[in-house]
């Protein structure tokens, strides 16, 4: 809550994730209204296939260690969003990358996945029958991109994104193209082929995502850009089949409705000259797709969302390593209700002063549970907001009210949870 998200921005290059962004989606959800979800990359291409209803995937990646918190919910609440409407969903159960980075063994990442993490993403409303799940260690086709496709990744480039140095494990260092594995093979023609897809992720994820982003256009043939005096041209990257590829560039535009196209075979380019930038992605696209005729995947830059982290109620990270600001879906009421009443507010010193000068819902974390898991109705969470700030409402009561909201989940979670625990592996391809 406290941390500066737009530095964080401009910093990496992520885009503000704007009201034009998810105004059209169908019900739009709560993260994306309220702007807990801060960035994207490149989710304009997710938004115009959900209007246009085109196919599109989702990825997300589960790290089955410790408990599922809070934190961990925000995500998969995410996920459950868009499986509403339309997405075709993969988790990924990143066994092998707690196996690398946390020192777990691969079966006591399996018993977390199965016993804690997958049976709360059904119980929050992930519908499994049409939903991939599987693990890191046992796809194949995942296993063997990550080798493949480290082919055009270098070491620098490692140590520059991971700060990897001489005694980081093999093991360790090739952890994160298994992730880009996972973010692209839901591309693979077996698994639905070349389409839009997106990976929603805290920000700590950016470098996983740059690196899939890279890994995604270094493997291409063609590459669509807009050149430096405007004009929109289409380049083949490599020195194999150069003519074949313009020609075949060259009828892919054409019947796509493009007239106006120059040929340099010198520069290995199409200048088209009737495109504009907006037509970019759909040129890519296009293009992609008859990559394959050449060997090529054709994979597409997978998109992305950054959200907020939750913050602990204690004011610190919300993590399982900390279990006293941590919300666990497992806890009972009783101790979230602990949690909640010892939390840190943005109440005033005394009670006479709050009631004068008002609170700081902004600086709450009672308040954050409200914006981010317990009020759906964005009316109500102003009304909260304001009478907040007016002083007319005051911690004690409010903490009971975000206590008894907080019940209401964590036991609808627990039945939920209890009635299809014995399923779960059923629906694990
Ligand atoms: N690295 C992620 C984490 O630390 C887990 C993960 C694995 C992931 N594969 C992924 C996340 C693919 C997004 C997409 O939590
Ligand atoms: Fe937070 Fe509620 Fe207190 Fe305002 S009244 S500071 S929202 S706990």
């Amino acid at each position: 809550m406290y941390q500066d998200y737009t530095r964080l921005r401009d910093e990496f290059g992520i885009q503000e994730f704007d009201e034009s962004l998810w105004r059209d989606l169908p019900s739009p959800h709560r993260l994306l209204r309220r702007g807990v979800v801060f960035g994207h990359r490149d989710f304009e291409i997710i938004r115009d296939a959900v209007l246009s209803g085109k196919s599109w995937a989702i990825l997300t990646g589960l790290m089955p260690s410790g408990r599922m918190h809070l934190g961990h919910k925000m995500v998969i609440d995410e996920v459950i969003y868009y499986q509403s409407i339309g997405a075709d969903v993969f988790i990924a159960v990143a066994d092998i990358e707690a196996f690398a980075t946390r020192g777990y063994s691969l079966e006591e990442t399996r018993e977390f996945a199965l016993n804690e993490y997958i049976p709360n993403y059904i119980a929050l409303g992930l519908k499994p029958e049409r939903c991939h799940i599987y693990f890191q260690s046992e796809n194949q086709d995942v296993k063997d991109l990550a080798y493949i496709l480290g082919k055009k990744v270098n070491w620098s480039q490692m140590v520059a994104t991971y700060g990897f140095d001489g005694s980081t494990n093999m093991t360790h260092i090739f952890s994160p193209l298994i992730q880009t594995g996972d973010i692209l093979h839901v591309q693979l023609e077996k698994y639905g082929g070349i389409r839009p897809t997106l990976v929603p992720v805290g920000v700590d994820q950016d470098p996983h995502i740059r690196l899939s982003r890279d890994i995604a256009q270094a493997h291409r043939l063609y590459s669509t850009i807009l050149t430096r005096d405007n004009k929109i041209g289409v380049f083949v990257k490599t020195d194999r089949d150069v003519k074949k590829l313009l020609d075949d560039a060259e009828k892919e535009l054409s019947l796509a409705g493009f007239e106006k196209l120059r040929r340099i075979t010198d520069y290995k380019a199409i200048y088209i000259d009737d495109a504009e930038k907006m037509d970019i992605p759909r040129i890519n696209e296009l293009l992609a797709k008859t990559e394959k005729k050449f060997g090529g995947y054709g994979f597409l830059q997978p998109s992305a969302t950054f959200h907020r982290f939750i913050t602990g109620l204690d004011g610190e990270k919300m993590s399982s390593s900390n279990p006293g600001g941590a919300i666990f879906l497992t806890d009972s009421p009783e101790e979230a209700r602990k949690k909640i009443m010892n939390a840190k507010t943005g109440g005033g010193v005394s009670l006479e002063e709050q009631k004068k000068k008002g609170g700081k819902p902004e600086k709450c974390m009672v308040y954050e549970l409200f914006l981010y898991h317990l009020i759906e109705d964005d009316k109500e969470l102003e009304k909260i907001y304001r009478l907040c700030r007016s002083g007319d409402r005051v911690c004690g009561e409010c903490k009971k009210h975000a206590a008894m909201l907080m019940e209401q989940l964590l036991l609808d979670l627990a039945e939920k949870r209890g009635a299809m625990r014995d399923e779960t592996k059923l629906y694990l391809q």
